[in-house]
């Protein structure tokens, strides 16, 4: 029972954090770091953007434009990357926007 209810504040305490449960995550700070980790782009990218590996690139400050457009010709086959093509296909326009504005704000 305690140990539930400590659970229980745990989450909300979490959820009052993150701002994700009880009302939409409507930042993109928020937003994008939920779907850097969801798409899993933070295991090469990282959450702050920097390359976790000398073959990944910094993709952090740079304009939101450019990268906005790099997604857009990865998903679309403009620009090829065994890596990079596969992981942009799952991408929609809306979280190709929200990650472009999110990476480059760090
Ligand atoms: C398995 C590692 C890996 C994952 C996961 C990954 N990337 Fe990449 N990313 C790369 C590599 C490698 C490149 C360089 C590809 C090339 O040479 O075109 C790259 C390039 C990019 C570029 C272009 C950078 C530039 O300077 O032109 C962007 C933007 C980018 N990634 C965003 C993302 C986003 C957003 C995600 C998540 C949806 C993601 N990446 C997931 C490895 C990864």
């Amino acid at each position: 029972m305690v140990k539930s209810l400590l659970k229980l504040s745990l989450i909300a305490s979490a959820c009052i954090l993150l701002a994700a449960c009880d009302r939409p995550a409507d930042d993109v700070a928020t937003l994008g770091a939920q779907l850097a980790e969801e798409k899993g782009c933070l295991a090469c990218h990282g959450l702050n953007g920097k390359g976790t590996a000398p073959t990944f690139p910094n993709i952090n400050g740079q304009w939101p434009s450019y990268l906005h457009k790099q997604l857009e010709k990865y998903r679309s086959g403009e620009r090829q990357n065994m890596i990079m093509s596969a992981q942009a296909k799952g991408l929609s326009d809306q979280d190709i926007k929200i990650l472009s504005r999110y990476y480059a704000a760090q």
